[in-house]
């Protein structure tokens, strides 16, 4: 039988916690290693929990601000004269959303964007531009147009001329972002700063004209143009009739919606409902719910996406109970 004395010196002894020896966190830091029992902020949680926020920007405000930018910006100074969409988050200075980047740019008659390649894909959408403005991409001379996508998959070739009279107005989307997460990115100029032109193709299979994109969205609602062709980013034209409203539920890509043709109301938290007209984009990251419904008798949009970065690597089969 214990004692009494017996009882309190083993119940001092089981509620009083071990410590860890003296110095020993320290020694931890100085070996680069950190205690995964006492973690400062959690690093998994049950669903995505998106940094990003839902974004719009304005064409008429980023057009504007490129025609100003004429007066003090040449392609000879820049890489490429364009005003980026920064989603407006703290600290950050470039992605429009995790994986993407977009970018509005002008190339004003008479001026060539030199030629480079990239590890990123990148896809541009065409808002304005008249007749001999040109993509090169690896040294195939593709005629662009308002309403068109160009596509210059990973490590393509690629510059832009505009031998016309009219400045020609698009948006870039690269994948940027993910590849510099995933640090694999290589950039090289051309050579000869603008890559020699080997033929001329106005139907390369890298150009998709507006007719094709409207009459695929029209007839099919959604039409994927870049399946195979682009890795990590889905392109799709998507089709929608005055007073259809397309509800999605969330999911774990993310998306940048551009108007083409008509207007279009987003509805987003914390956005509320917002009016979007051509050329206008909205950045809509993964796990909100979302609506778009068409104010116009037929209205045409382009989803640029990451879902093909994330199908490829499984994430997309991953389910809620
Ligand atoms: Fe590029």
């Amino acid at each position: 039988m214990q004692t009494n004395e017996q009882e309190t010196a083993m119940s001092h002894t089981v509620t009083q916690a071990p410590t860890a020896p003296e110095g020993y966190f320290d020694d931890l830091q100085a070996r680069a290693l950190s205690p995964g029992w006492a973690k400062k902020t959690p690093q998994m949680w049950p669903a995505p929990r998106p940094r990003f926020v839902p974004a719009v920007w304005r064409y008429a405000d980023a057009r504007a601000a490129l025609d100003a930018a004429c007066a003090f910006v040449s392609p000879e100074q820049a890489e490429r004269r364009n005003l980026i969409m920064v989603d407006p988050i703290a600290d950050n200075i470039y992605p429009t959303c995790r994986n993407l980047v977009a970018a509005y740019q002008l190339v004003l008659p008479g001026e060539t964007a030199r030629s480079h390649r990239h590890s990123p894909n990148a896809l541009r959408l065409i808002l304005d531009a008249g007749e001999r403005t040109f993509t090169i991409v690896n040294g195939v001379q593709i005629d662009v147009a308002p309403g068109d996508v160009v596509l210059t998959p990973s490590w393509h070739w690629h510059g832009h001329s505009n031998f016309g009279d009219e400045p020609a107005f698009w948006i870039d989307f690269l994948d940027v972002p993910l590849v510099q997460n995933l640090e694999c990115m290589f950039f090289e100029d051309h050579p000869q700063r603008n890559e020699p032109v080997t033929s001329h193709e106005p139907d390369s299979p890298m150009r998709h004209k507006r007719a094709d994109l409207e009459r695929g969205a029209r007839e099919h609602g959604t039409f994927d143009l870049a399946a195979e062709c682009l890795k990590t980013i889905g392109v799709q034209s998507i089709g929608l009739a005055r007073g259809s409203r397309k509800e999605a539920r969330p999911r774990i890509d993310n998306n940048l919606y551009t108007v083409m043709n008509g207007r279009v109301r987003f509805t987003v938290e914390p956005l509320g409902a917002v009016e979007l007209t051509r050329g206008d984009v909205i950045a809509i990251p993964c796990w909100h719910a979302f609506a778009i419904e068409s104010l116009s008798e037929q209205a045409q949009l382009i989803r640029v996406s990451d879902e093909p970065a994330m199908r490829a690597l499984g994430f997309r089969d991953v389910t809620l109970p």
